[in-house]
């Protein structure tokens, strides 16, 4: 269910594209449904900003019911139920229903609950949880406290005084029997403080008619929390990237203070790796065994290999890192940057769609854009690939063993053949071939004697003409 408006939040954005771990909300519910089920039995009900949230989850696979104007999780499902008859198919004999704003559910508390629905012969097994403070949330009645059968569940704004203490909560995840579960939807009514169908009320109603509602209680409070308000969220955003770190850990790699670094749960890194404080990993990024990420450095979307050292205060985003490359203090990586085997990009650079060969250097101060580096370089410092034009993008194409002396700008379109040399301070504008030494400066002029030659004419300049 992602239908809802999310109101609670005060954004623009809809609540289920709301980001926990680097990663919607409605993306880690999918995830969590697709260890179970393929994506073609998979229904997402969209509503409030349908596009936009069908959009963010297309790529999953998942089929789409619109629930045009949300009017509740009753309701909710009262669309789903339509689709499904109407599209002729039989239907599935049992229904597992995720709330688009729980996400930290986990794979086996899922399998529990169905497990124990099937072999309860449930006609609704509702998850719950104890948490510190239930506020906010609809409590579970139990028939008798501890036992499995449940009277109903009861939204915060009804419940009775004698019922506020109740600890127990609705998790906002179920199993129903379909069969079941359909035959209730049309009772359900909207005479409630919201006017919304709650379905949370087919407890009730199941239970009226004799049939069977069990509880499971979650493992863990934090993976059936709820995400109404952007507090909540970075709660729970707290939650999911604590346990990717002890996930990381476990694994053999050494985060430093963990509770500093902001590492997105798609991220993978390989044993032996140390992380240390304020550090920030994002997206799909990959990080080999043995590499050192250094404090304060920010690398998404990126791909590094074996052994690599990250120095302090590094921006990396959609780079690839050969192993044993050296990065920073301070380089900043930009899309398409390849970094090759050992080589190095050192403090204050800028590369972006740019292939640095292996063992090549840029250590210092140079911009390089759109640029192809061989093997073996030497990027003098504050050397600049000069890529722009003021209208088109343009190459530097460099050989194998070329050495760039510093403060050079290299002119794009521009070529430097194999093993050539360039001269310090050189404007370089014509291609450079194989072997040969470039140099594009104004020739120097010494002038000797010269300051001793000014000084002598200012003084006597100066002098004082002598008065009769
Ligand atoms: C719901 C439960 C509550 C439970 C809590 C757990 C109901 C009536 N109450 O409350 O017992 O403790 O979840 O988090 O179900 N949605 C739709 N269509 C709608 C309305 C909502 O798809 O018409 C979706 C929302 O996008 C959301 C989910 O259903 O992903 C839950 O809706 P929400 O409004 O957040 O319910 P709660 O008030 O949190
Ligand atoms: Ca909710």
């Amino acid at each position: 269910m992602a239908a809802g408006k999310g109101t609670r939040l005060n954004s623009k954005r809809p609540k289920v594209l709301h980001e926990v771990g680097g990663r919607a909300l409605l993306l880690h519910v999918i995830a969590a449904a697709k260890t179970l089920v393929p994506a073609t039995q998979i229904f997402c009900i969209v509503g409030h900003e349908a596009v936009r949230v069908q959009a963010a989850v297309v790529s999953t696979g998942v089929h789409f019911v619109l629930q045009e104007v949300p009017r509740g999780t009753g309701h909710a499902m009262q669309v789903l139920k339509a689709q499904l008859l109407a599209s002729g198919k039989p239907l599935p004999s049992h229904l597992l229903v995720l709330s688009g704003d729980v996400p930290l559910i986990r794979t086996e508390t899922l399998e529990a609950l169905c497990r124990l629905h099937i072999q309860e012969r449930a006609a609704m097994t509702i998850l719950t949880a104890v948490p510190q403070d239930p506020t906010g949330y609809g409590r579970v009645l139990r028939l008798t406290p501890g036992q499995t059968e449940v009277v109903a569940i009861v939204e915060q704004k009804a419940l009775t005084p004698a019922q506020l203490a109740t600890p127990e909560i609705n998790s906002g995840i179920y199993c129903f029997e379909t069969a079941a579960l359909f035959s209730k939807l049309d009772l359900l009514s909207n005479d409630n403080t919201h006017g919304e169908f709650y379905l949370t009320d087919a407890a009730a109603l199941l239970v009226a008619d004799g049939q069977r509602v069990v509880a499971l209680q979650a493992g863990s409070v934090d993976e059936v929390l709820g995400a109404n308000t952007i507090a909540e969220m970075m709660h729970l955003d707290e939650a999911m990237r604590a346990a990717t770190a002890r996930r990381l850990m476990a694994q053999g790699v050494t985060i430093f203070r963990p509770d500093t670094c902001v590492i997105d749960a798609e991220v993978n890194v390989g044993p032996d790796t140390v992380i240390e404080p304020y550090v920030q990993l994002l997206g799909a990024t990959r990080i080999g065994s043995e590499c050192l990420i250094r404090s304060y450095s920010v690398v998404q979307h990126s791909e590094l290999g074996n052994s690599v050292t990250v120095r302090n205060g590094c921006i990396l985003d959609h780079a690839e890192i050969g192993d044993g490359a050296l990065l920073g203090p301070y380089a900043h990586l930009r899309p398409e940057s390849r970094i090759g085997v050992n080589a190095h990009v050192g403090n204050f650079c800028e590369t972006k769609k740019t292939t640095l060969g292996r063992g090549s250097k840029a250590n210092h101060l140079s911009y390089l854009g759109d640029a192809v580096i061989g093997e073996g370089v030497n990027i003098g410092a504050g050397v600049i690939t000069c890529n722009y034009d003021g209208e088109h993008k343009h190459t530097t194409t460099i050989g194998d063993g070329v050495f760039v002396g510093s403060d050079s700008t290299l002119v794009a379109p521009i070529s430097l053949g194999d093993g050539s040399y360039v001269g310090a301070g050189s404007c370089v504008t014509h291609p450079v071939p194989a072997g040969s030494l470039a140099i594009g400066r104004a020739h120097q002029i010494t002038k000797q004697g010269w300051v001793a030659a000014r000084r002598a004419a200012r003084a006597a300049a100066r002098k004082p003409e002598k008065k009769d």
